[in-house]
């Protein structure tokens, strides 16, 4: 109490001590639950965050040491203040503009359309992550989530200051000794995300909008006359009639299905857009439908709310029903039978053009069901995209039983990683933008989502071919790898560069098609306990303070470490990193690739250079050997269909791979299988055992042993 007294005395804020509720305790070894007196079950539950209710199974343990007060503010705002300690260094909370520390920072949690990141300067994006990871000056590191989906503003001080404009809501903390281990705790309590098809990990193109249907098989057929690796080509909305989801423009795009088969010929698939605005207009069978399902948003005195987006006057789904998620579900069926892949929830937040702060009213009416209770869009904003996204994945789910959905989505919230991978939005070509592209994805993965990436090249804007080298370069290593830019914006393919440029963006992708072995290992980690794909350069070493800050280098998963050309005196880690090249050849010196630092003890498994994930084999594989101080090294290789569920019925393979440096003074690589049902084929092994005069290869039959001459 004395805390409160000094607080009132100093600063003279009037606010009214609310002492936590006798309800808060621990819900586990190391996590504990926080509850306000007040507490508001009808307006704050369930959880759109966490998977289940937590169960408090007794007090808060004496010597817990990050505790919520929670207190009215000056502006009459349910408040929370958590001090947590000195020398603390603060990540997460999402989808954020700027440094990858965030101590000091200000963020508002409002989901907001932000063009070039230009509103707000930055402070809300187009999704909302109530999460917040500590780490303190000795490693250990604690997380809180605040459970709660209204209006909220987090200031990242000690103590850190949280106001809502909802009820006082529930905190969960976490202590760990490792910010690994926390993020592996709310991975548990929010959800991991579900293994992609394998394509999804392969490069993207996008524009808005490529137009006709035969520009689309140009752009196709460009990329494989010009041998540059590329997975998936996106339509963009001009695909559709006048702007109408679930329709195609009667010229344009007149038949989807030849669209489709002739980019599956060329070993592409195909991302469609859908967004959430249903244009008003009766005899259109989406508005139709919806209308006489009663499904619409509602306005305050419970009319339908109409807002415009790109039809024009729009509807929107109430996706807080769940009759309404289902038959949005439904339209997804004639849609998917065209021989679609995968779908892109865009403008979600929702953005509406007419409505205020370029959304809908706060005073919209959404009439819940099933275990959610009706509620204003104060508080339902913020879980827009992600009710949508885990409508569409249902939906897609209900006409494709046997693949794995792939849903791409603006906007998002905590836990949304269950449903969809992510981008960040409109950010605009410049140097700037590329910049910040690194520490955004890195606290998208610190903030449990480990699938995103930005708009390679940049949205807004015309990119140059520094920029677009450099991007493409950097690009390559991202987790959701994806070229994309506006409408009015000059061409940005690979090639609408020039040579150098086109050049750069194949050895880049090549590199990256190269790593899809280990990359595809990394995601199925990330599936199963929420380590990020793209880490964090702090996590090699989290008691190295000299790291916390590093935002420009990062790392894929724990053995890989990328080095983008443009950065200038990165903090790197201590120990053995070993540069390695991946293709023969001086073709990675070109002045633009990242460098590649191989972890010492770790083993890297890489296939060949392929044009399309289609090609993607196990069947002969190179590992690249950099043993540490003792002349060890391990590896892993997580292998399955790369696309259906079988997996989860054991249908995968987990190989190990460790190396040890033996007295005859040869490598000896041990190859064991440890999960899966899937027998691990017989295999070529070219084996690479990395020094600092470069890599020294041998080749062998898989036999479960492979033996390598050290002697140079
Ligand atoms: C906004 C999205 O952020 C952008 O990526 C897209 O191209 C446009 N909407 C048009 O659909």
């Amino acid at each position: 109490m004395r805390k409160v007294l000094v607080y009132l005395l100093f600063i003279g804020i009037v606010f009214t001590s609310c002492e936590q509720s006798n309800k808060s305790g621990m819900i586990g070894d190391s996590e504990a639950v926080f509850y306000p007196q007040n507490f508001d079950a009808e307006q704050l539950l369930p959880s759109f965050a966490l998977l289940n209710e937590p169960v408090v199974t007794s007090g808060v343990n004496d010597d817990w040491k990050i505790k919520p007060e929670y207190y009215l503010s000056e502006d009459s705002l349910n408040a929370i203040k958590i001090p947590v300690g000195e020398a603390v260094d603060l990540y997460g909370t999402g989808e954020v503009f700027g440094d990858l520390n965030r101590s000091g920072k200000d963020v508002t949690l409002w989901n907001t359309d932000n063009y070039a990141y230009g509103k707000d300067e930055g402070k809300r994006l187009y999704q909302s992550h109530p999460w917040i990871l500590g780490v303190r000056p000795d490693g250990t590191s604690f997380g809180i989530l605040i459970d709660n989906t209204w209006k909220q503003y987090f200031k990242l001080t000690n103590p850190i200051e949280i106001k809502t404009e909802g009820p006082a809501p529930r905190v969960v903390v976490i202590e760990k000794d490792s910010p690994q281990a926390v993020i592996k705790k709310l991975a548990e309590l929010t959800g991991t995300m579900e293994m992609p098809p394998l394509w999804a990990l392969g490069f993207q193109q996008c524009r808005y909008s490529y137009f006709p249907d035969t520009r689309v098989k140009e752009i196709a057929d460009e990329y494989r006359k010009r041998e540059i690796p590329c997975d998936v080509i996106w339509m963009d909305i001009d695909y559709m009639q006048n702007y109408k989801i679930f329709t195609f423009d009667s010229v344009a795009f007149s038949n989807p299905q030849s669209v489709n088969d002739y980019l599956h010929q060329k070993d592409f698939k195909s991302v469609w857009m859908i967004d959430p605005g249903v244009k008003k207009e009766e005899g259109y069978h989406v508005y139709d439908q919806g209308k006489a399902g009663d499904h619409w948003v509602k306005t305050a005195d419970h009319k339908d709310f109409v807002g415009s987006v790109w039809p024009g006057p729009c509807v929107f789904p109430d996706y807080t029903q769940p009759e309404t998620c289902e038959w949005w579900g439904t339209l997804y069926k004639d849609f998917m039978a065209t021989g679609v892949d995968g779908v892109w929830n865009d403008m979600n937040e929702p953005s509406v053009f007419d409505g205020p702060d370029g959304t809908m009213p706060e005073d919209n009416w959404h009439r819940g069901g099933g275990l959610l209770p009706a509620g204003s869009h104060l508080r339902y904003h913020n879980v827009y995209g992600m009710m949508m996204v885990n409508a569409s994945r249902e939906g897609i789910l209900k006409v494709n039983p046997d693949k794995r959905p792939f849903v791409l989505s603006r906007s998002n919230y905590l836990g949304g990683q269950r449903y969809a991978a992510t981008w960040t939005g409109d950010n605009a070509s410049t140097w700037e933008h590329m910049k910040v592209a690194t520490p955004m994805i890195l606290n998208l993965g610190l903030s449990g989502q480990p699938f995103s990436g930005p708009d390679i090249g940049g949205f807004k804007g015309d990119g140059n071919p520094e920029l677009i080298a450099n991007w493409m370069a950097v690009g390559a290593f991202y987790p959701f790898s994806r070229n994309h830019t506006e409408n009015n914006s000059i061409n940005q393919e690979p090639w609408a560069f020039g040579k150098t440029v086109e050049d750069v963006s194949r050895v880049a992708l090549e590199r990256r098609y190269r790593l899809m072995p280990y990359l595809y290992t990394l995601f199925h980690e990330a599936s199963i306990d929420g380590l990020p794909v793209m880490r964090p350069v702090f996590f090699a070493d989290t008691k190295d303070q000299n790291l916390r800050n590093e935002q420009e280098a990062f790392l894929l998963g724990k053995d890989l470490l990328v080095v983008p050309q443009y950065v200038n005196n990165p903090s790197l880690p201590n120990g053995i990193w070993k540069t390695i090249h991946l293709l023969e050849n001086d073709k990675e010196n070109d002045g633009y690739q990242a460098e590649l630092k191989q972890r010492g003890g770790s083993v890297l498994p890489l296939t060949k250079v392929m044009q399309s994930t289609e090609e993607y084999q196990t069947d002969s594989l190179t590992i690249l050997v950099t043993l540490d101080k003792e002349g060890k090294a391990k590896g892993q290789l997580y292998m399955d269909a790369g696309n259906g569920f079988g997996y989860k019925n054991g249908e995968y393979a987990i190989d190990e791979y460790s190396a040890v440096l033996a007295a005859t003074n040869e490598v000896i690589v041990n190859i064991n299988q440890t999960e899966g049902s899937l027998k691990s084929k017989a295999r070529y092994y070219k084996v690479g055992l990395v020094s600092d005069e470069g890599i020294k290869f041998s080749e062998w039959e898989n036999d479960g042993l492979i033996k390598i001459d050290c002697k140079k």
